[in-house]
């Protein structure tokens, strides 16, 4: 004759196997990605803008404007804007949450950080697509 087998029920209800989202994963590729081309961005801005043909010394509105009636260093800059303040926005995102102890504390900081990146990018994006060189001197 056969018995049926009686199991004890699992003491914790079944659970579909959590989804992990792979942001981290992708942010931590991020990071090497855009700390990549913010070398080539970032060192050829230092050296255009304070080396080369007297650096410094001839920077001035006429330099600016020069520059960005071209699309490609209105694209340069745009990239270095765009790439550094997210990665900058990134990397502080992980050092508070590293370092911020109480939740509130870190839900603050971090809506500090992220307000704070995206005024700088639309703003400096506006600027660079918008900025006149006509603008009468006095
Ligand atoms: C110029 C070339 C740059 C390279 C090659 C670079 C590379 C990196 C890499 C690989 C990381 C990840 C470190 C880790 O996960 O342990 C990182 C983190 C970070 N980067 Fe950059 N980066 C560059 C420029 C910048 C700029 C311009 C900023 C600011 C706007 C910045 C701000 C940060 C911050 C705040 C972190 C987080 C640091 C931490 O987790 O302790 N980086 N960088």
């Amino acid at each position: 004759m056969a018995e049926t087998l009686n199991l004890d029920k699992p003491r914790s209800a079944r659970r579909p196997a959590a989804r992990r989202s792979n942001f981290e994963l992708y942010s931590w590729l991020f990071m090497r990605i855009s700390g990549l081309l913010l070398v080539v961005l970032v060192l050829g801005h230092l050296f255009i803008m304070n080396i080369l043909d007297g650096g410094v010394h001839r920077i001035n509105f006429a330099f600016v404007a020069g520059r960005w009636s071209s699309p490609f260093w209105q694209f340069w800059d745009l990239a270095m804007l765009w790439l550094a303040m997210i990665h900058g926005g990134n990397g502080l995102r992980t050092i508070i949450d590293d370092y911020a102890r109480r939740d509130s504390t870190r839900f603050w900081l971090k809506m500090v950080l992220y307000v704070a990146v995206v005024v700088i990018v639309l703003l400096g994006t506006l600027v660079i697509f918008t900025f006149d060189p006509n603008i009468p001197a006095d």
